[in-house]
């Protein structure tokens, strides 16, 4: 088994390689901007390793695993439309240095072109592949509403969460998973072993994002601190908060729900410092620890080597540790 570095260098040379046309410009200079700005390329690198895990040849996997990484791509300009969200990957989204038009349709190009590189697989494992993708990105689409309406629900529970971050966030990292696995003509078994690894890595993943959406550096996590608080998204830790918070906590959290004109740097202070208070750092942490637990269990259930499982714990390990 390679590194996860040796795996991002194939997945970034072959990202670099791609070419957009020149006109318009408007449509793809945003896209080559946005894919040249790197990223973890979590998702592409899930499907080399699994393709590899199951003794498959992660070349005949590379073309689809760039169309996943081209698909979540495309989930982040609309994504960074819906939450007005202004940074990612240290510079400004595509709304802001265009405009929102802009991102919907290059968005809309991208999503298009996902799909391109995808049905590019293999005939023999075409259909299985496709099947895979379209029910994903239904999926994807759902978790992005449950996401929006959270925002303005007060009730959301934390079983109602997990429910829509398997759905924005989890399949996806599933997805990359199983098209490896299918691809290297892994065992039924196999593939629904190592998707629910992805699934549970992706609940963790989700769960950390939110938590590094407060307590991470903008340095290096290359989005805006609070974006979260600012939007009133239901993440684990408001939720908690809202379920844990008494007396004068409560009626504090209530008032910025409540207040639309807050200014940011108030708002953002004030939530985290409740977060704090109420102990939901760990409390993240627990549930972090938790589905990843779950993730291991699964990849257990795999008939991979233990070389390749020993990769995907390696894996797990720095997503744990990520800042960015
Ligand atoms: C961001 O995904 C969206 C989430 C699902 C949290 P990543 O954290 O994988 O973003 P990049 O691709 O590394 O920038
Ligand atoms: C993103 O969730 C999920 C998708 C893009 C499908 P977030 O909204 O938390 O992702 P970031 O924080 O903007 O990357
Ligand atoms: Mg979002
Ligand atoms: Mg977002
Ligand atoms: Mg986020």
């Amino acid at each position: 088994m390679k590194s996860y570095n040796d795996y991002l260098s194939i997945v970034n040379e072959r990202i670099a390689s791609i070419p957009y046309p020149e006109q318009p410009e408007q449509l793809y200079e945003p896209i080559a901007y946005t894919m040249a700005l790197g990223g973890k390329r979590l998702r592409p690198v899930l499907a080399l390793m699994a393709c590899e895990a199951f003794g498959g040849n992660c070349e005949q996997a590379l073309t689809p695993a760039i169309g996943l990484e081209m698909f979540h791509n495309f989930t982040l300009l609309h994504d960074d439309v819906m939450d007005r969200a202004d940074v990612r990957r240290g510079q400004p989204t595509v709304h802001r240095r265009w405009n929102d038009n802009v991102a919907i349709l290059s968005g809309d190009a991208m999503l298009t072109m996902a799909t391109q590189l995808i049905a590019r697989t293999g005939e023999q494992h075409l259909a299985a592949v496709l099947e895979l993708f379209n029910r994903t990105a239904m999926e994807i689409y759902e978790g992005q509403q449950w996401d929006m309406d959270f925002e303005v629900r007060r009730d959301v529970s934390v079983d109602e969460y997990i429910h829509m971050i398997r759905l924005k966030t989890s399949v996806l990292l599933g997805c990359a998973c199983r098209l490896g696995a299918i691809i290297a003509d892994a065992s039924a078994g196999d593939q629904q072993a190592i998707y629910d690894m992805g699934l549970n890595l992706g609940l963790a993943f989700q769960l950390q994002d939110d938590a590094l959406d407060v307590w991470g550096d903008a340095a290096t996590f290359g989005k805006e601190i609070g974006g979260d608080i600012m939007n009133n998204k239901k993440t684990f830790l408001l939720i908690n908060a809202m379920q844990r918070a008494t007396g004068d906590d409560a009626l504090e959290l209530r008032r910025w729900l409540n207040d639309p004109e807050a200014a940011r740097v108030s708002k953002v202070a004030a939530v985290t410092a409740l977060y704090e208070r109420l102990g939901l750092r760990e409390l993240s942490n627990e549930a972090i620890a938790h589905y990843n637990d779950l993730a291991l269990q699964a990849l257990d259930r795999t008939s991979m080597p233990q070389e390749a499982r020993e990769a995907f714990a390696a894996l797990i390990n720095r997503l744990v540790a990520r800042q960015s």
